[in-house]
């Protein structure tokens, strides 16, 4: 550890016990910010790119998206990609996390046909970044994807797993010069459950406590397969590292006295974030063995022959087993536990039903996404629970963020990250969790699925009625600059929500 590091923290805690809190960072703690190719780049239908579950969906079933908007234009990044890259170069990032749009560069979903226009678009984006030292972390997929592999299932089709590594390997092979750092899936939960499990994003199939089951099977084989091209062909030569992005709803006891609930919520976690973390980041692999227990019982009870989650055999416990050079963490709220039972909300059967805990989302401050509440203290919580859950792995928080409708003077925004960061440095100086960079969502307001544009994640406003798609930089773009420029929390009177200075 270098020396600078020691008496940084020496400083730090001569800080905190003056009860001013932590304020710096330590040494190589990075900053970045993060979007989506689906969410920004627009430009759905030219240049060879082929339609995507999410133009299927907000096209033939525009009732599904909030505001009745869609990714057709979006913030138009396919062609303002230099803008972006100021954007970022004015914030003072260290990367930027982004992602390929599957269906632009492979059109058939298959490596039958390369599109030459969306090779050239990665290039130069890519180019443009190195032009001002931003490092790029790629996301493969981040739900858009090619409506020829839904066609045949999508992921509920083992098949996908050989899909997903060949375009994987088409990626490594043609863009991992540039490329250091990869995050194979975002969000596995939202994919399997969301998509699959439920309606609430494309490609919308609402097969409730099948569908998402036999996507989790597929999905976290295909991370493997990648994972390991990775690290075998790839690494060797391309000397980056590659991880999974799993986001977690934080789930707490109401009651912190009430052991039944206490109990109920280690449940509720395992079944959220262990559902992927678990037969990835432990000695032990496969899905944790509460969810596999309950989800046997509850199949059961349905009359079922056999579980409708399947465990992995013993070769795939081992194939997936330590696949992520780093846990990559979403992470925005949590919500809380009320007891036993079957939620209101659950359907039958259902991967809520199968947890068998009553959930609630009555915490925290509010924001403009019902299920975003603001409790910085989750956080803290959560990450610890990771720390001790899987032998303490280096983490990058690779999603972070809160929105609101999309006012300029965003104190609302401000006050999350400067809240929810002062967690990190907690469990960084207090409980040694190995917290390495963040990444904040996201740097414009986009496409937010469902939600349209109607909640708001940005630092940069993105005028959304005028064809040129103009960018109007929030107060927490000064607030994000500063930090990068200090590597310390602001404490301006300026970032403070006037109505609060008093206080
Ligand atoms: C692309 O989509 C737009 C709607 O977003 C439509 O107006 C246009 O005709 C389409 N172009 C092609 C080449 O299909
Ligand atoms: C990655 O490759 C190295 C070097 O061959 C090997 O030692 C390691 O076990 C591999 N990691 C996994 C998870 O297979």
């Amino acid at each position: 550890m270098p020396h600078s590091v020691l008496i940084g923290f020496a400083v730090l805690v001569i800080c905190h016990t003056s009860q001013a809190g932590y304020t710096k960072f330590p040494d190589g703690f990075t900053f970045g910010v993060a979007t989506a190719a689906h969410q920004i780049e627009g430009a759905w239908n030219v240049s060879g790119k082929s339609e995507n579950v999410w133009d299927r969906l907000s096209h033939t079933r525009p009732e599904m998206i909030a505001d009745g908007t869609n990714g057709d234009i979006a913030c138009d990044s396919y062609n303002r990609y230099r803008e972006d890259v100021e954007e970022l170069a004015y914030m003072g990032v260290d990367f930027y996390r982004f992602s390929f749009s599957w269906a632009r560069i492979l059109p058939s979903g298959r490596v039958d046909f390369v599109n030459p226009d969306g090779i050239r678009y990665y290039h130069d984006l890519l180019d443009a970044l190195a032009e001002k030292n931003i490092e790029p972390l790629v996301t493969l997929f981040h739900w858009d994807l090619p409506q020829t592999l839904q066609d045949l299932g999508g992921w509920a089709n083992p098949k996908m797993v050989d899909y997903f590594r060949d375009y994987a390997d088409l990626c490594f092979k043609e863009f991992g010069r540039k490329i250091k750092s990869w995050i194979t899936f975002n969000e596995p939960y939202e994919i399997c459950e969301d998509a699959y499990g439920d309606e609430k994003k494309a490609p919308a199939i609402d097969s409730h406590g099948v569908g998402n089951y036999l996507c989790s099977d597929t999905l976290l084989k295909a991370h493997a397969e990648a994972y390991h091209l990775y690290n075998e062909t790839y690494r060797p030569t391309q000397n980056g590292r590659i991880m999974i992005s799993i986001n977690s709803i934080w789930y707490e006891p109401s009651d912190t006295n009430n052991a039944e609930q206490v109990t109920l919520a280690e449940v509720a976690n395992q079944f959220k974030f262990g559902w992927f973390a678990h037969p990835i980041f432990t000695e032990e692999g496969g899905y944790p063995s509460v969810m596999v227990e309950n989800v046997a019982q509850q199949s059961a009870a349905e009359g079922l022959p056999k579980s409708r989650l399947e465990q992995f055999d013993q070769y795939w416990i081992d194939r997936i087993k330590g696949t992520s050079d780093f846990l990559g963490i979403n992470h925005y709220t949590t919500h809380l536990i009320t007891g036993a039972g079957v939620d209101p909300i659950a359907k039958s059967p259902s991967w809520l039903k199968d947890i068998g805990a009553v959930t609630t989302m009555n915490v925290g401050g509010e924001s403009a996404s019902e299920w975003l509440r603001v409790v910085p203290t989750g956080f803290a919580n959560l990450l610890r629970w990771c720390k001790s859950s899987y032998n303490d792995p280096p983490i990058y928080i690779t999603e972070n963020g809160f929105s609101d409708r999309g006012t300029l003077q965003d104190y609302g925004r401000i006050s999350y990250f400067n809240d929810y960061l002062s967690e990190i440095l907690n469990v960084i100086y207090d409980d040694n969790v190995k917290v390495l960079g963040y990444t904040a969502w996201t740097l414009m307001d986009n496409f937010e699925w469902r939600a349209g544009f109607s909640e708001r994640f940005g630092f940069y406003f993105v005028d959304i009625t005028q064809p040129d798609r103009p960018r109007t930089p929030k107060l927490s773009v000064e607030y994000f600059r500063q930090l990068l420029a200090t590597r310390e929390l602001p404490q301006d009177e300026r970032f403070k929500d006037p109505s609060m200075r008093r206080l």
